[in-house]
């Protein structure tokens, strides 16, 4: 062979695409007074398009003139073609099977939905996640509208890039990222939620809050007893500034698409993950998300990197909202497979969120296996003293 037979030949393909959605916030979207639906469609030259509603059904159950309100809205202001609604399971059942993908995917076809036409997906996190990887795969990505309706879809699982569904058991195994066309939180919807269902998702304000904001955190602290009532003003603010922080932590993080290692947001989540499938999903995620911050941040506490004065806080701030941190399913779980499990999830090394302080998140990619079973154990019994000696900021 002569000098100028090259071993490989490469052309670098380079491109670049920039992702933009609104996330908006509103009250009584499909009231006629209400112009932001028709707004949305409009300004995303939608006017004409296929709108196909897919919608969680126990939202459908729990407000059960939705339908007749929103044909009525689209009548009213002459946006898009409404398709027959497809009803959705909701809750973690939306992720357990591909069946209801599969009849997603035979009504796409059915109905000749195509890349021009307009998913309107309207339910909590599971069904959202279920819904937007259907939709994301279908034709290779069919636009969607993303109307979540807890508190956790509205300021979390809702406003970000990811969807999918589980397999076999394992949580979010199978799914893309897939950023949607926008996302339309009414609070109104929350009116309906069980006291549980509100409750969950405030674990994710307090993980935010701890690796983002101290501010944040400090008025959530502050607000316990009223976010514990769900009162609708300082609901509405946690819930906003929640899901603000999450969208600044996707667009400024470099990694929009989870290409790192890194996942701070996932603080908390390697041991609720876990736990959410040891219960068979009984648990709520933000209910396991809540175990799994009190039990970071009591071994970054016993680690030596956080004050105890922070760690009291954080337990108070948790257990005045209602949660139960020692819940039983913390004895079932097995501190080194779940740790394999999330750092396989990862795709890469390990890497765990803990704290330096409250508003101070800091990477480690070692833990040590002894001193976080002492911390399951110490949480499960609950002998953490969480009371007499409070330390209130
Ligand atoms: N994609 C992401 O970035 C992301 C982020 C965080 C969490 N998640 C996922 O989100 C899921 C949890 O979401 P969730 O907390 O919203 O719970 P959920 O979707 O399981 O909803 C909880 C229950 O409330 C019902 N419901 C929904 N809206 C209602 C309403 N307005 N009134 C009455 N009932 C209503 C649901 O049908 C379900 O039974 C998990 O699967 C989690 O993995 C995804
Ligand atoms: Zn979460």
């Amino acid at each position: 062979m002569g000098n100028d037979s090259p071993i490989a030949h490469e052309v670098m393909q380079q491109f670049q695409v920039s992702y933009s959605y609104p996330v908006i916030f509103t009250c009584d979207v499909f009231d006629a007074t209400n112009p932001t639906l028709a707004n949305l469609l409009r300004d995303s030259n939608c006017t004409s398009s296929r709108i196909f509603p897919v919608i969680d059904t126990n939202v459908s159950e729990r407000h059960p003139n939705w339908w007749q309100h929103l044909t009525h809205y689209m009548t009213h202001h002459q946006v898009g073609t409404l398709l027959p609604p497809l009803s959705f399971p909701g809750g973690e059942a939306a992720k357990q099977s591909t069946e209801q993908i599969e009849q997603f995917y035979q009504i796409v076809a059915d109905q000749c939905i195509d890349r021009h036409s307009v998913v309107l997906a309207i339910g909590g996190g599971a069904m959202l996640d279920a819904v937007g990887y259907a939709a994301a795969t279908a034709h290779r990505g069919i636009r969607m509208i993303r109307m979540p309706t807890t508190v956790l879809a509205q300021n979390d699982a809702g406003v970000g890039v990811k969807n999918g569904i589980n397999f076999r058991g394992r949580k979010n195994f199978v799914g893309t990222f897939a950023p949607p066309m926008a996302v339309l939180n009414d609070f109104r919807f929350l009116d309906t939620l069980l006291a549980r269902d509100q409750r969950a998702g405030i674990a994710e304000a307090a993980k935010v809050a701890l690796i983002r904001d101290k501010v944040f955190f400090n008025k959530l602290l502050s607000q316990r007893f009223q976010l514990a009532r769900f009162e609708s003003e300082p609901m509405q603010y946690m819930i906003r500034r929640c899901a603000e922080l999450h969208l600044q932590h996707i667009a400024s993080s470099g990694d929009p698409f989870e290409n790192g290692s890194a996942r701070p947001l996932d603080f908390g989540h390697w041991a609720a993950h876990k736990m959410e499938e040891l219960s068979q999903h009984q648990l709520r995620h933000g209910e396991a998300v809540a175990i799994g911050i009190a039990l970071d941040a009591l071994y970054s506490q016993r680690s030596g990197m956080l004050d105890q004065g922070d760690l009291q806080n954080i337990l108070v701030l948790l257990t005045d909202l209602g949660f139960r941190l020692n819940d039983k399913i913390l004895t079932s779980l097995n501190v080194e497979q779940a740790l394999q499990e999330f750092r396989e999830h990862l795709g890469g090394n390990l890497c765990i969120t803990l704290l330096r302080g409250i508003g101070n998140a800091v990477e480690v990619n070692h833990i040590d296996i002894n001193l976080m079973q002492e911390c399951v154990d110490s949480l499960s019994k609950q002998d953490l003293k969480i009371g007499e000696s409070r330390s209130i900021a």
